[in-house]
């Protein structure tokens, strides 16, 4: 059978992967991707949250997608990236076909169709999803060098000092069974150096990219499927709001049944497209609404209000003519009246990863008439670890 893993890391206490990036929770769209492969049966979510975390999330899933099989696999520690893998072999193998490995903090069309045709085109062990950054940006990433005519791999570094190639690991890979030889190939290495040295610590850990790619990659057992769609990395909560228009956009084309619809003749809120409305939240239809935003659950917003380029979290209260945009608002936040929450665009050629994105955290109240306008600030005693990372 084939099989998917999403690797989602922790912990925080509001969970990364759940937040809400085009009006889905971030795993939702490597879930439905795998979803798309007709073949694919079993998804497994591995990171070491708490199994509380999840539950709810899988439960509706597993509604959403009948057909899979999914499951929360719990590392006792963070193991690294295939450390899991590793631990977790017992559940991943029985009649094993190919393995899909999706990193959870990323956006992308996810082209797994494309990815699994072009590695039954060769004889490799594993193909992986490469894109190209601007160079400038390189080094943030697993690097890759290649031969264009085979798409082998012929050189990987991870995070290298230099730049040695703009076309970078996008963290989507497609394993053939063969895979867990590497990755058991591997960790006897590292068991092998850390009985060797005398201060050396056993451990579980082993990570995806140093441990097990570099080898395969100078083994010749790797290949690559360049990707020219869109892409990017969720890292920071300030790249939040951009991935989420690219999904909005990316959806406009491919699902636009889960978009909001533009305004209609004569009623409801105005509608600057591409937004993404839960049903159960309330919009004035004095409101103005988007593009790039995403409210949700029971989310309110009063007469006048304006919201673009955001993300609203459920229970927000938006009331009347507040402005918020470039800004994530966390859950059961109250922003006054004539309340302002104002980020700066991001600037996308910004090497130092520099967000201007306001954060609420969850529960703040903004109050009337407060005029905020915090660029690359947090508003609030503990906004980061509530609202992500
Ligand atoms: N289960 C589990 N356990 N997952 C983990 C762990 C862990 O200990 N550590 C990280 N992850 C998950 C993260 O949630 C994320 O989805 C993915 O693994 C990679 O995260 P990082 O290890 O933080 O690496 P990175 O994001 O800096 O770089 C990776 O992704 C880039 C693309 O976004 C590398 O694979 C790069 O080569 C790649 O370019
Ligand atoms: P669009 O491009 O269609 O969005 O037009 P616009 O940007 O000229 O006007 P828009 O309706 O987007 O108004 C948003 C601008 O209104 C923001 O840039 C804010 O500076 C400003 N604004 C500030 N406070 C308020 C408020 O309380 N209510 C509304 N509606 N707008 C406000």
């Amino acid at each position: 059978a084939t099989k998917g893993v999403i690797l989602i890391g922790g912990p925080s206490k509001a969970p990364k992967p759940l937040l809400p990036i085009g009006g889905k929770p971030m795993i939702w769209h490597p879930l439905a991707a795998l979803a798309r492969i007709p073949e694919l049966t079993e998804v497994f979510i591995v990171g070491f949250y708490e199994d509380a975390l999840m539950t709810d999330f899988i439960r509706g899933a597993k509604r959403e997608f009948p057909k899979l099989s999914i499951s929360y696999l719990r590392e006792y520690r963070s193991l690294g990236t295939a450390g899991g893998l590793y631990h977790f072999r017992d559940s991943l193998l029985p009649n094993l076909g190919m393995l899909f490995v999706l990193n959870a903090d990323i956006c992308s069309s996810f082209p797994l169709a494309e990815l699994m045709d072009m590695h039954q085109k060769h004889r490799g062990v594993g193909t992986m999803m490469g894109v190209t950054v601007p160079k400038e940006t390189a080094t943030r990433y697993g690097c890759i060098v290649h031969d264009p005519a085979s798409a082998q791999v012929l050189h990987y570094v991870e995070k290298p000092e230099k730049w040695i190639s703009s076309l970078i690991n996008g963290g989507v890979y497609l394993f053939d069974k063969s895979f867990f030889d590497e990755v058991k190939a591997a960790m006897d290495t590292k068991e092998k150096h850390a009985a060797e040295d005398p201060f050396g610590e056993r451990d579980d850990i082993l990570r995806l990219e140093q441990d097990v790619l570099v080898p395969l990659a100078a083994g010749r057992k790797l290949f690559v499927y360049e990707s020219k769609d869109f892409w990017r990395q969720i890292k920071r909560a300030g790249s939040a709001v951009p991935a989420s228009a690219l999904y909005l956009n990316h959806f406009t084309k491919t699902n636009p049944k889960l978009l909001t619809a533009p305004s209609k003749e004569g009623g409801g809120p105005t509608i600057i497209a591409p937004v993404y409305i839960d049903p159960s939240a309330e919009v004035d239809p004095s409101a103005k609404i988007g593009p790039n935003v995403s409210l949700g659950a029971n989310v309110v917003v009063a007469p006048g209000a304006r919201v673009r380029d955001a993300i609203i979290m459920e229970g927000t209260t938006i009331d009347k003519h507040a402005c918020v945009q470039n800004s994530i608002v966390g859950k059961h936040c109250k922003i006054g009246p004539w309340g302002r929450v104002d980020g700066a665009p991001e600037d996308p050629m910004d090497t130092k990863n520099n967000l201007n994105i306001t954060i609420l955290a969850t529960e703040v109240t903004v109050a009337k008439e407060t005029c905020i306008v915090l660029p690359n600030k947090t508003l609030n005693r503990s906004a980061h670890d509530q609202v992500l990372l």
